[in-house]
């Protein structure tokens, strides 16, 4: 049994957020554990930046505008409130520890533009590589103050009577099996994309977090509305990462082989329309055979402003001066998930979520671009200071031992390739039941508590919690009769 205060699981900038604040108050033991690597998730792969009301030509009203309508004003509006009024502060208290944010020639901020914002919001590092760098800063503020715990998958919530106490966990690399006692356990295991074929998201993310939660009883929310991001580098129909949306701030147009403009009369915002209007767009089209590419002839110094999608280019055979850069959408962003407030506070007393775990509903159908590290760094200082004034102390939990194997599972591919076809940019509503149906044979409701920790591998839980996630995204998508943000869906 290991005992520590506060137990974070994930390590991207809403768990490294919550870090961070809370070792200001130096009284804490705080664990970080993180599935794979401590730089493996989301927020070190983002290429967008950080939006945030700071320019002199902004207001943080607008931001919140924006917001509300990009994520179609079924957000809930005191949380996004919350999040564009508190940013400015908290973005420069975060510049104060050292952060480095791009500037314009007059050594200022810079602030570049991205889909469905009214004017230039967006502050970056390193050009695309602002999660990364923020990432980077997060963990120098940490170390050596909190003990981080790589490559252990956190496999299920340790809760009695309603209440989480710690976690199981087992390290990939030792086989060795943790019951961890925490008198706080945060979950920030971000979202879903690896439960799609196509995704901007990394490996581990495999939309553990909400199976876990499910399991423990917790409250859900808006799973049906997942972001696809127009724009993955994309070649054989296999996607190798993100072309930003950025690209497109900076002059990039999307065209199809024959070099027409294909956002050209589908929106006002042409190319920048929002993202599941431009998604939807791209796929139709490639429903059809046609090829679709990113055309930077406009953007001026793309190496420069663009060395991660360059460098990704590259890898991948793509020469960025041709100019054409072949894309197609990918899932990127889930707007739902675990019920909690903008301090984290779930429906489960000692359980906390932040990041895209959770659904504070700040996001509504569609979040807003560059929006998402934003909300890790605000939500997640919010809860540490949430934790810093609540005293708690967990239970003591006798774990009892459970002997269902986890045997007969599908692959990967096919949950993704289920997901894709039933769940994916466009959904069919007189097709969902097949998926929930074929979900059902596995059983994703019926086995809680039963499942043995000792004899199913790490493996077999990532999988396990894809069926129980992507069953609930499909039971949320077949209950939203109509379509709105996120979620389209047909009648047939
Ligand atoms: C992007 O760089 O296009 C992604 C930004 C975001 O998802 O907010």
């Amino acid at each position: 049994m290991i005992k520590t205060d506060v137990l974070i699981i994930g390590s991207g900038i809403a768990a490294l957020s919550v870090a961070s604040e809370l070792c200001k108050y130096k009284n804490k033991k705080i664990t970080i554990i993180t599935k794979g690597p401590i730089k493996a998730c989301n927020s070190s792969l983002a290429q967008g930046g950080i939006s945030v009301a700071l320019s002199d030509k902004d207001d943080y009203h607008w931001h919140y505008e924006d917001t509300m309508e990009a994520g179609c004003n079924i957000n809930d509006a005191d949380a996004v409130m919350k999040l564009v009024s508190t940013a400015p502060q908290v973005i420069l208290d975060f510049i104060k520890t050292g952060m480095v944010f791009d500037k314009d020639s007059d050594g200022n901020l810079a602030f570049g533009r991205e889909g469905a914002h009214r004017l230039n919001r967006i502050i970056h590092a390193g050009g695309d590589r602002t999660g990364l760098r923020v990432v980077e800063q997060l963990l120098r503020t940490i170390t050596p103050d909190v003990t981080i715990i790589q490559n252990e998958m956190a496999l299920d919530l340790r809760v009695k009577n309603g209440k989480c106490s710690g976690v199981i966990t087992r390290n990939s690399k030792t086989g060795e099996i943790n019951y961890y006692t925490a008198d706080y356990t945060v979950l920030a295991t971000g979202g879903i994309g690896q439960l799609y074929p196509s995704t901007s998201n990394d490996i581990t993310i495999t939309g553990d977090g909400i199976a876990m939660a499910y399991r423990a009883g917790c409250k859900l929310k808006n799973l049906e509305f997942v972001q696809f991001h127009p724009t993955m580098l994309t070649i054989d129909g296999k996607a190798y990462g993100l072309v930003s949306e950025a690209v497109r701030g900076a002059g990039g147009i999307l065209v199809n082989d024959k070099g027409e403009k294909i956002m050209e009369g589908v929106h006002p915002q042409k190319d920048l329309a929002p993202r599941d209007v431009v998604s939807r767009e791209v796929y139709a089209h490639y429903l059809k055979g046609e090829k679709i590419y990113l055309d930077i002839s406009a953007v001026k110094d793309f190496r420069a402003k663009f060395p991660t999608v360059t460098e990704i280019c590259e890898e991948h055979g793509v020469n960025v001066d041709n100019k054409l850069l072949p894309v197609a959408p990918g899932a990127h962003f889930h707007m739902g998930g675990v019920e909690a407030a903008p301090e984290g506070i779930t429906n489960i007393e000692g359980l906390y979520a932040v990041g895209e775990v959770a659904c504070t509903g700040v996001h509504g159908a569609n979040r807003l671009a560059s929006n998402s590290l934003l909300e890790g760094l605000v939500f997640g200082k919010l809860l540490a200071d949430y934790i810093e004034k609540t005293p708690q102390k967990a239970d003591e939990i006798f774990d009892e031992n459970s002997s269902l194997l986890l045997s007969s599972l599908p692959e990967k591919a096919e949950i993704q390739s289920q997901m894709m076809n039933f769940v994916g940019i466009v959904r069919h509503s007189g097709q969902i039941h097949k998926i929930i149906d074929w979900f059902e044979k596995y059983s994703p409701d019926k086995n809680f508590g039963k499942i043995s920790i000792e004899q199913n591998t790490n493996e077999q839980f990532e999988i396990y919690n894809m069926l129980t996630t992507g069953w609930l995204v499909a039971k949320s998508a077949e209950s939203r009769k109509y379509s709105i943000g996120a979620h389209y869906i047909v009648k047939d």
